[in-house]
């Protein structure tokens, strides 16, 4: 391999560029080829000041995060950047696109800095569940003061380069051009012989009088905030170390709290969850090479909340939306959440008031599919009703051009019988957004038995241009998300009916790190959603129809969540907190009594084991159907669109850390005690746990 580093002398300029695709990681030759170039500019006597700068769109995307978990290989990227730090010749970095993690850590290490506009800067570290292992926590405060530092460490959040000059993190911003001569132009401004060889390490004017309580302060808000997270804490004691010790002694330090993040298993499960999130958009079985089919005008069907939420994601794009409903007050009512949202934004200074309503202009309204004759794309949005669906693909078979591509946002439903409603079949497919669409970042992209593999490369594309995250899934009942999500709504039911009070439930979901509890969650999305679904399936005499349960008691009082201020839990006028309620216990009470169930005190580490290990089975079940491509595109699924918690990587990637033997066994036994099939083991399962493997070595 050509060494990804180069050195080249300008007069009295040396020159080091790093050139390694994509992202110019620090990996082990990029680290050598930096120590080597550093030593020929040190040797040159003609090289009186240093340039550092990249080649490619990315400055540095940091440490090759590929290289975790594996021995380090010398010189360690701490090691590289004491070396610059050393250097008798001034250095300056030439900062552009991204400079991150390790990418900002090297030009701390530096002399000076320059960047482009609009280049992003910061140490995302605490991301990925560790702290900035490479000097960061010791330098960033020494050039912004330990306050600020904290807060982009703590964080892991970038500045743009304006930013990052008025913290005092770069010395000088240059609109736009090339970052190398911006470092020139500067090195020619200030004069050579003016630039000093003064290491960032050896300052301590911004950390002298840090005042002890924003340490205090930072951890009270973690503890409240983030509670079930290893590294923002530890970052919290790196920066503490860099005001309380001598630069070396805080480096040492960082580098035990950095060893202690690493070897943390929120690390593994973030880093799972970093790279799931790029791997799910490979899609083994494409050919390389699959054309993809223009998508530049939309139609979107049903003006409801999910139809003009799917018809922001594009308008948001600054793709062209036709929004359809046949109801001239649905319609009224579509574009009036799409001009509240979008003029919200710009009040809360997300988006500025002119790009609001550029986006609220993308968004027309039509009253008749015969408006969608020259859309690329067609999203169905309607009710879940398979009759009205198909009327709606027959009537698009008529009226769309040919090469259309028509997606149903069914999450229900067969997409297959929708698409035999159309003489195309092969431009059929289904796009599952989740609610509220324009927010949440999951899109379940999903491949109908006929389905061409061009139109699955445009929507996982779209995907990717509407900045979701696209997984392929198969047709099957709830897909992968939801038929994952009945599976532990079945288990929290019953353990409510056993005996366990639904804020226990919730208490034990919320303590693994889901963002709120199952039931909290149903009353969210409105109790009556689900109990309509059942009655529906009940009355059309479905053989898998859910029996009268406590929650239709629930439902049939008018308790439909927190809409009504009264669900499962109670509301207070203006306040979204879950409350357990009196009322409720006693419906569980009369309940339980009149099904002649005697409730049983459950501990949490049933309802946990329950809850979740169905999960797993059933995501067992959809791998050996190949209704999931991979175990990671099923983490990917609950981590983007469920709230699973990413410190946990997935249901999959968490399955694997606790070991499928113990899973298995577990659910043998409930099987031989309940008898009930679901927790009879899925082959997959059963065939890993016994090899002794994992899902990750499918
Ligand atoms: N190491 C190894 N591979 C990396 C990488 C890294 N730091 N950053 C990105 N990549 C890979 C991606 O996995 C992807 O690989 P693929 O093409 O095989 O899927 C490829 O580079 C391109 O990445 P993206 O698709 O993410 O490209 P984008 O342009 O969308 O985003 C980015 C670029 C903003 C730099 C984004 O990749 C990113 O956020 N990277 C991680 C940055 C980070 O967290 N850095 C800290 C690393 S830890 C560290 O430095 C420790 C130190 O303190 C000791």
């Amino acid at each position: 391999m050509d060494n990804p580093v180069s050195f080249e002398r300008r007069a009295r300029i040396g020159i080091i560029t790093i050139d390694s695709p994509p992202v110019n990681a620090l990996g082990h030759a990029v680290r050598v080829g930096l120590v080597a170039a550093l030593e020929e500019a040190g040797r040159d006597p003609q090289v009186e000041a240093i340039v550092l700068n990249s080649a490619g769109r990315i400055f540095t995307a940091g440490a090759d995060i590929r290289e975790f978990g594996k021995p380090s290989q010398a010189p360690t990227l701490p090691e590289v950047i004491a070396a610059f730090d050393r250097s008798a010749k001034p250095i300056v970095a030439a900062l552009h696109g991204t400079a991150l993690g390790g990418g900002l850590e090297l030009p701390m290490g530096c002399h000076y800095r320059v960047a482009l506009a609009g280049t992003k800067i910061g140490l995302p570290e605490v991301k990925l569940g560790l702290l900035p292992g490479a000097g960061g926590t010791q330098r960033l405060p020494r050039l912004t003061g330990a306050e600020r530092a904290l807060d982009m460490i703590v964080t892991g959040n970038p500045v743009e380069a304006a930013e990052a000059l008025e913290l005092g993190i770069v010395d000088a911003v240059y609109p736009d051009g090339i970052a190398l001569d911006a470092a020139l132009d500067f090195i020619e401004k200030t004069g050579v012989d003016k630039l000093t060889a003064t290491p960032v390490s050896s300052r301590t004017d911004r950390i002298a009088n840090t005042d002890p309580a924003v340490f205090a302060a930072a951890r009270a808000k973690l503890a409240k905030e983030k509670p079930n997270l290893f590294s923002p804490q530890r970052c919290v004691d790196a920066v503490e170390a860099a005001v309380q010790f001598p630069f070396t002694e805080g480096l040492a330090r960082e580098r035990a709290l950095f060893q202690e993040c690493m070897a943390s298993p929120q690390r593994a499960g973030l880093i799972h969850a970093f790279f799931g999130e790029r791997e799910v958009a490979k899609i083994p079985s494409l050919p390389a090479g699959t054309p993809l089919r223009k998508v530049e005008k939309v139609g979107v069907i049903g003006a409801g909340t999910m139809g003009s939420g799917i018809a922001m994601c594009f308008a948001s794009a600054g793709i062209p939306v036709t929004l359809v409903d046949a109801k001239p007050e649905a319609l009224q009512a579509g574009l009036a959440n799409v001009r509240r949202t979008y003029e919200g934004n710009a009040k809360k200074g997300r988006i500025s008031a002119e790009e609001a309503e550029r986006r609220i202009a993308l968004v027309q309204p039509a009253e008749s599919v015969d408006a969608l004759s020259d859309a690329d794309l067609v999203i169905e949005a309607v009710f879940e009703d398979m009759e009205l669906k198909k009327k709606i693909f027959a009537a698009l078979d008529r009226v769309c051009k040919q090469g259309a591509i028509l997606a149903t946002n069914t999450s229900t439903l067969d997409v297959d019988a929708i698409a035999e409603a159309t003489s195309r079949p092969q431009d059929v497919c289904g796009m599952h957004f989740f609610s509220p669409a324009n927010i949440m970042r999951l899109l379940e992209n999903v491949r109908g038995e006929k389905t061409s593999d061009d139109v699955i490369a445009t929507i996982m594309d779209v995907a990717r241009r509407i900045g979701k995250v696209g997984v392929l899934v198969g047709v099957c009942y709830g897909f992968v998300g939801n038929r994952m999500l009945h599976q532990r709504g079945r288990e929290a039911m019953s353990l409510v009916e056993e005996g366990a009070a639904p804020e226990q439930v919730d208490a034990v979901l919320k303590g693994f790190g889901f963002p709120m509890g199952h039931f909290a969650m149903s009353d969210l999305a409105g109790v009556d959603v689900g109990w309509r679904i059942r009655q529906e399936r009940r009355k059309a005499g479905a053989p898998d129809a859910i029996a009268p349960n406590w929650l239709d008691r629930i439902a049939e009082l008018g308790r439909y969540g927190q809409k009504t201020g009264a669900g499962i839990y109670r509301y207070e006028q203006g306040d979204r907190t879950p409350r357990p309620d009196p009322e409720v216990a006693k419906i569980l009470e009369d309940y339980r009594r009149e099904a002649g169930i005697a409730p049983r005190p459950i501990d949490d580490q049933e309802i946990l084991e329950r809850c979740l290990y169905a999960m797993v089975n059933e995501g067992a079940r959809i791998l050996e159907e190949g209704v999931a491509l991979r175990a990671v595109d099923i983490d990917v699924i609950w981590l983007h669109g469920y709230g699973f918690p990413a410190y946990r990587g997935g249901p999959m990637f968490w399955a694997d850390q606790v070991g499928l033997g113990k899973i298995h066994d577990t659910l043998v036994a409930l099987h031989d005690k309940t008898g009930e099939p679901h927790w009879k083991p899925s082959p997959l399962l059963e065939r890993l746990a016994k090899a002794g493997q994992t899902f990750a070595s499918l």
